[in-house]
């Protein structure tokens, strides 16, 4: 046996038991469940009802309602105010993206998880961006893929820390991506073990799709548009400074990524897309996702 298949079969036997990994925060699935009715159906009395039972988990959204990222313009108060002002979809992604944040593990001992954090913040972001300029389905759906696409990394670094920290101090030395510095040194990548940990929640399927293949979007079946899009988003942070903590020594050529293809047969306004005016975009979010992810963390 390889140590590339031992360190996979660790993994593997180590995610089999494991309970160390918290799920989500048990009142984010009662209130996403809620969410998915008509939104003539819904009460904003209940939303407010539903995330005021998590004390931590409505301090963050609220902060996260403050940001010019969710389009605020002026002071919200309550959460009643924020759900009222952002309206229920906002409500859901703001109040997943803090159910993610709360599954990253505090002690940085591996690694400062700020950083992942960061990325992933910023992916939702830009993809959901990406999603309304190209009328690409559904931005919200577009926004959980960007948050979870790296699903795999918060395993990693419940999992096998030491291992994973190898593997990022491979990639940050060589300049390379972070997914092929694990595929080198663990002979298996986020991907892998995202998709293991997707499956064991029972997500849906698209969003497994992107959390295993936003690297090769290729290899996609079902949902390729998705995926590719997610590539795209993904590219675009690691090339910006909502990267994995390091700077990769490559020219990025987004028209020549092989998402850039399969999503252009998705979206014909894809042809058209100003991405020298999505990188600047991109460029006025840093700044916020940096502050406002150091500001959650000190909630
Ligand atoms: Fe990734
Ligand atoms: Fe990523």
């Amino acid at each position: 046996m390889t140590a590339a298949t031992a360190t996979k079969q660790a993994l593997l036997q180590r995610l089999d038991g494991l309970h160390q990994i918290p799920t989500i925060p048990a009142v984010l699935a009662p209130l996403l469940r809620y969410l998915q009715q008509p939104v003539e159906q819904l009460d904003v009395q209940k939303v407010t009802d539903l995330l005021s039972q998590d004390k931590s988990l409505a301090a963050q959204c609220l902060q996260m309602a403050n940001s010019p990222l969710f389009g605020r313009a002026q002071n919200v108060q309550s959460l009643r105010g924020a759900v009222v002002s952002l309206g229920f979809h906002h409500v859901s992604d703001i109040a997943m993206s803090c159910g993610v944040l709360n599954m990253l593990p505090s002690d940085k001992a591996s690694l400062d998880p700020v950083v992942f954090w960061e990325h992933s913040l910023g992916c939702a972001l830009v993809s959901r961006q990406i999603a309304r300029k190209i009328n690409f389905g559904d931005p919200g759906k577009a926004y959980l893929a960007g948050l979870l696409h790296d699903l795999g990394i918060i395993v990693n670094l419940w999992v096998l820390p030491k291992e994973f920290r190898a593997a990022w101090e491979m990639g940050k030395g060589e300049g390379i991506p972070l997914h092929e510095a694990e595929q080198k040194s663990m002979g298996f990548t986020h991907c892998d073990s995202g998709r293991l940990l997707g499956e064991r929640w029972a997500l849906a399927p698209e969003l497994i799709e992107v959390i295993s293949y936003h690297h090769a979007p290729e290899k996609s079946a079902e949902h390729t548009g998705l995926v590719a899009l997610v590539q795209l988003a993904d590219l675009l942070c690691r090339m910006s400074g909502l990267n994995y903590g390091y700077v990769e020594e490559r020219q990025v050529n987004l028209a020549e990524e092989s998402g850039f293809g399969l999503l252009a047969q998705h979206s014909t306004a894809l042809k058209d897309f100003d991405w020298a005016r999505l990188t600047f975009e991109l460029d006025s979010y840093m700044d916020e996702v940096h502050s406002l992810v150091r500001a959650i963390y000190r909630t």
